[in-house]
């Protein structure tokens, strides 16, 4: 596709006028048309303020000699989804993101991409279409909210959700509730702790497709509108270079990006998203790779869920810069990646001054948290093709119990809410894949209820679904293949002993292989619950999780 000629020529006369008919002159059609994506809307404060950022952007690549032009993308806010049914549309939206920028830029003929982006699916789809396009693009994420302050320390959303546990349990009043909800997220921007947005914000640096720094300033600071404006000028030197998105997304850079996840401790979301991207690079990423890379990573970086700390605390003390010098530091990356400053991530480092205060948010690579990454891939006759087990998220890395089985986020929430749930169980929650949800919904208020209850140490969740970043416990997710498609976790009964090993990484159901034959024998998949609109769309062509869950 030939998108130069657009607005060239005499034939173009009438391209042109559409233009001019908003006001641009002959001088502005000349140059380089850059699309300035902004993920916009009113649906929450993950990206309230990303339409500013986005202007801030447009004046830096009209400042560098290129014409910009802005639009705005859909975004899901995944935390009012959340335990709705609403969540089913998460991360769908991660394709609509991608396919709405796809089609704005290749529609309109536009020479270059810059991505402004904030909730959790915002930044991958953005990503994905500057795989997908191929053109000199760049992402900058919109930034994390400031802390909020309950009791005199900093929380994120994620103990909100935890509170409705405590709540529940009677461990929490009303009042105390209504308090904490009223000063969890006291700005604009995308939620705090280390959940999935916070960690596609790392990954847009140890990609190399944003501006090193610019994921860390808070939505607020003035230094986050000072790199759009940066961002946006940037562009321009990536048209006259001729650098497109996929000579920075090489297979290096997803190297480098498996091993910032492993070392941050990040959302298992990360490992879902970058297969994503990967496959619209045309770079051939598995789960053995997030297998072999989190093996020899440490876990360095102490933030929530997990840890203590925040994104604005990460930012005081260096941003993801101080995780990637000490990454490189100890060899741990390919400082020869190239990045969209036209300079290799060693380059980028070496310029970047990162004032040395004592901090214990990101830790020194001979003191790690964990001696291995944050995440572990789990295989077995339970997950033959893969999950993931967030182990940083957890001290307890091995459980073995018997499954209690739900067949929907519901039904398992009802049943921790009506205190069915033991020390000691296994609640296994199907049929929640991406195509058997559809939409792979997030288990927060299950596993939040559970942390609730103060049984998080006690009691496993496995599932085909997903997790959010704000979760904490022992949970295993993306069991692939899913219930829906025939995974063996459709099988699996009240009682039946599953053992869970997040140190060798297996996944078992203590049941011998003629009984799965048996139980196969008789089980069918279930009725489609969408007979129209995206989301029957979406249960048609989606993949499994264990290749990213990608449309095909
Ligand atoms: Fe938007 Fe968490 S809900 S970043």
């Amino acid at each position: 596709m030939n998108f130069v000629d657009y607005y060239n020529g005499p034939e173009k006369a009438p391209n042109r006028a559409f233009m001019k008919a908003m006001g641009l002159s002959d001088y502005d059609l000349e140059k380089p048309l850059v699309g300035v994506g902004v993920a916009w809307s009113e649906t929450g404060p993950c990206n309230i303020h990303a339409m500013g950022l986005g202007y801030r952007a447009k004046e830096g690549v009209n400042s560098s000699g290129s014409t910009p032009r802005m639009f705005v993308t859909p975004l899901v806010i995944d935390g009012i989804a959340m335990g709705n049914e609403g969540m089913k549309f998460s991360l769908p939206s991660r394709e609509v993101v991608a396919n709405t920028v796809e089609l704005t830029i290749r529609g309109h003929g536009y020479h270059g991409f810059v991505g402004i982006s904030g909730c959790d699916k915002t930044t991958p789809g953005m990503i994905m279409a500057a795989a997908r396009m191929n053109i000199p693009s760049i992402i900058m994420y919109g930034g994390s909210t400031l802390p909020g302050i309950y009791n005199n320390e900093k929380i994120a959303i994620g103990e909100v959700f935890e509170a409705v546990g405590k709540y529940e349990a009677g461990k929490m009043s009303k009042e105390e509730l209504s308090y904490m909800e009223s000063v969890a997220i006291p700005t604009a921007g995308a939620c705090g702790g280390l959940y999935t947005a916070n960690t596609m914000a790392f990954l847009t640096e140890a990609l190399g497709i944003a501006l090193p720094g610019s994921a860390a300033p808070p939505a607020v600071e003035g230094g986050k509108a000072k790199f759009a404006f940066e961002t946006g000028k940037q562009i321009s030197s990536l048209l006259e270079a001729g650098i497109k998105a996929r000579d920075i997304l090489q297979y290096d850079a997803f190297e480098n990006a498996i091993t910032v996840l492993m070392a941050s401790g990040g959302s298992t979301n990360g490992v879902l998203h970058l297969l994503a991207i990967a496959h619209e690079a045309n770079i051939k990423l598995s789960l053995d790779d997030f297998e072999r890379i989190g093996n020899r990573t440490p876990e360095i970086v102490n933030m929530k869920p997990g840890g203590k700390y925040t994104m604005a605390e990460l930012y005081d003390v260096g941003g993801v810069p101080l995780v990637i010098k000490k990454l490189l530091k100890a060899g741990l990356l390919h400082e020869g990646s190239l990045t969209v400053t036209g300079k290799t991530l060693g380059e980028n480092m070496q310029n970047f001054q990162v004032h040395t205060v004592a901090q214990d948010v990101v830790l020194e690579i001979d003191k790690p948290l964990s001696s291995t990454g944050g995440l572990k891939i789990l295989r077995g006759n339970l997950a033959p093709d893969g999950s993931v087990f967030k182990v940083s998220a957890t001290k307890v890395h091995v459980h073995e119990g018997p499954a209690k089985v739900y067949n929907s986020e519901e039904e398992a929430f009802s049943a921790v809410k009506n205190d069915e749930i033991q020390k000691g169980d296994v609640i296994i929650i199907r049929y929640e894949g991406p195509r058997g949800g559809p939409g792979m919904r997030e288990m927060l208020a299950v596993t939040s209820a559970v942390v609730g209850r103060g049984m998080d140490k006690d009691v496993a969740l496995v599932t085909d679904g997903r997790f959010s970043g704000a979760t904490r416990g022992i949970m295993i997710g993306h069991v692939s293949p899913e219930a829906q498609t025939g995974g063996p976790i459709a099988i699996v009964k009240d009682g039946d002993i599953i053992a869970i090993d997040g140190k060798v990484g297996k996944l078992e159901i203590k049941i011998s292989d003629e009984e799965i034959a048996r139980r196969f024998a008789q089980w069918k998949p279930k009725k489609e619950k969408y007979t129209s609109g995206y989301l029957h769309q979406y249960s048609k062509l989606v993949g499994s999780a264990s290749y990213g869950a990608i449309m095909e």
